[in-house]
């Protein structure tokens, strides 16, 4: 496997001096990977102890007998726990009491998550320690709801736009809510993340649904998420595994499925990629332009996208999330150089004059996408033989562009710059020989989705 060192070649008459190298370095190899096995299994038993199914099953289990002890509730408890139609599947991650499982509910794929273990950590509802507490009207649970919104995301919220989020219920239902109810909701306000999906659930299709709630879990849809080891980032052959609507865009492209570079409804790997890539510039344009605060991704690596079936992207780890209010709380800070004002993936320079970091992020979320994300598809190593294909030319060209260009400030060339890379992707999927034609996966995305926060 190894390339012959020129040292052994040239200097084959000291051949001991040679072979004692080669001992040398096949000892150092071998206790290096003793080393590293060594590292991983103890790794692997510290942590995933507590990403058994067992211990999963466990969690689980606490869940039902408290909602069977009235403790918690939630539309999801019944299933779970009485019919058993939600069926474990496996952990898919542990680390610090947050748990991630994925489950079959009806059918249906479903990651279960919580971002603490136990109900009984999570802080309780304080109103419901008094047990002489006056019963609380549905617009008291949207007045704490509010503030705790607005703890969690940083926004001003109407007391107006909140009864949407859970109106149905609150209309619906002529009885007030029970201990059991207001202690889950509780639970589940105090995860920003659940807050963050909760309140765009009908604004945006770039964040994943809540499909329900059992206590302190969530259900979400399950979706492929990113891999920054997979060569596409995404595994396409996992997208035609997953049930659902098979999303083909022409009947005419189905018919020609005989060819194995066809993975889906006619469409060969790279127009997927192609696919997916225009879908992330619509979630640029949309977080950007679509809700009443831009809203700031921090934290941009494959493994917090994930895709539909329909190879819409997805954002699926939201802690590095910040809507402009929020954003500027985190980049007020002191500094001495623009190194201070480095917040992850969101950066601001440094104004050495007050000493204080700029409240405006210079960089941009398209940017950050163009690094991390498109330079590794659009890259000559990955193209192989297309590399030197005009049209590939001309779209590595424009995401090196991308990627370089800060375009926080300057709106018009950030505009610039997404529209050229919407045009070159676009064209390449329509001279490509997935024939793709509508379906774009931006189509209906211009509806304005205004947020009234
Ligand atoms: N909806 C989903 N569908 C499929 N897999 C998911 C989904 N949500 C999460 N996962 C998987 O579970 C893993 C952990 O989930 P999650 O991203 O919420 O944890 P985390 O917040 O990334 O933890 P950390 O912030 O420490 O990285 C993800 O890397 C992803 O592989
Ligand atoms: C959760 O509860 C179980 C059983 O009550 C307990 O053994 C475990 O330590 C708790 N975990 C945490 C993180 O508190
Ligand atoms: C929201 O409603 C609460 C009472 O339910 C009230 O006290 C508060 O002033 C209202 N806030 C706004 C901004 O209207
Ligand atoms: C920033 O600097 C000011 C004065 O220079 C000081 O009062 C303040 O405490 C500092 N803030 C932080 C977060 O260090």
């Amino acid at each position: 496997m190894w390339p012959p060192r020129r040292g052994c070649v040239l200097r084959w008459l000291g051949l001991r001096v040679c072979r004692r190298t080669t001992l040398l370095f096949a000892l150092f190899w071998f206790g290096f990977w003793a080393f590293l096995n060594g590292l991983v299994f103890v790794h692997r038993t510290i942590f995933s102890d507590f990403c058994t199914n067992y211990k999963s099953k466990q969690v689980l289990q606490r869940v039902c007998e408290e909602y069977r002890q009235g403790v918690l509730t939630g539309d999801l408890c019944e299933d779970l726990c009485v019919t058993r139609q939600v069926q474990y599947k496996r952990c898919l991650y542990y680390e610090n009491g947050k748990k991630v499982i994925e489950a079959d509910w009806r059918g249906v794929p479903v990651v279960l998550k919580s971002k603490l273990e136990n109900f009984s950590s999570y802080e309780s509802f304080s109103l419901l320690e008094y047990q002489d507490a006056p019963e609380l009207s549905p617009m008291d649970i949207v007045f704490y709801a509010t503030l705790e919104i607005k703890n969690s995301l940083g926004l001003e919220v109407r007391n107006a736009s909140v009864p949407r989020l859970w109106s149905q219920r609150l209309q619906e239902r002529g009885r007030p809510y029970s201990r059991a109810e207001l202690a889950s909701l509780w639970s589940l306000l105090q995860q920003e993340e659940y807050t963050f999906f909760k309140v765009l659930q009908d604004l945006s299709r770039h964040v994943v649904k809540v499909v329900g709630s059992c206590g302190h879990f969530y259900a979400v849809e399950y979706l492929i998420a990113g891999h920054a080891w997979n060569q596409n980032l995404f595994s396409l052959e996992e997208i035609s595994s997953l049930p659902g609507p098979e999303s083909q865009t022409s009947p005419s492209s189905s018919s020609s499925s005989s060819s194995s570079s066809l993975s889906q409804g006619g469409w060969t790997d790279r127009d997927m990629v192609h696919r997916i890539a225009l879908s992330f510039l619509e979630m640029v344009r949309h977080f950007e332009n679509d809700f009443s605060h831009r809203l700031h991704l921090c934290d941009i690596k494959p493994e917090n996208f994930a895709i539909r079936k329909d190879l819409t992207v997805v954002a699926i780890d939201v802690d590095m999330a910040f809507f402009e209010p929020k954003m500027q709380d985190i980049l007020e800070q002191n500094c001495t150089s623009d190194e201070d004002c480095n917040f992850f993936d969101c950066i601001s320079k440094c104004d050495m004059n007050k000493n204080k970091c700029g409240l405006k992020r210079i960089n941009s979320n398209l940017q950050v996408i163009c690094d991390k994300i498109f330079r590794h598809w659009f890259s000559p190593t990955l193209l192989g033989a297309r590399a030197g294909l005009p049209l590939q030319v001309a779209l590595q060209r424009a995401v090196l562009d991308c990627a370089e260009t800060a375009g926080g400030e300057e709106a018009e060339l950030s505009r610039a710059i997404h529209h050229r890379l919407l045009a070159l992707l676009t064209q390449l999927l329509r001279d490509g020989p997935g024939q793709g034609e509508g379906g774009q996966g931006d189509g209906d995305g211009h509806s304005h989705t205004s947020l009234n926060f």
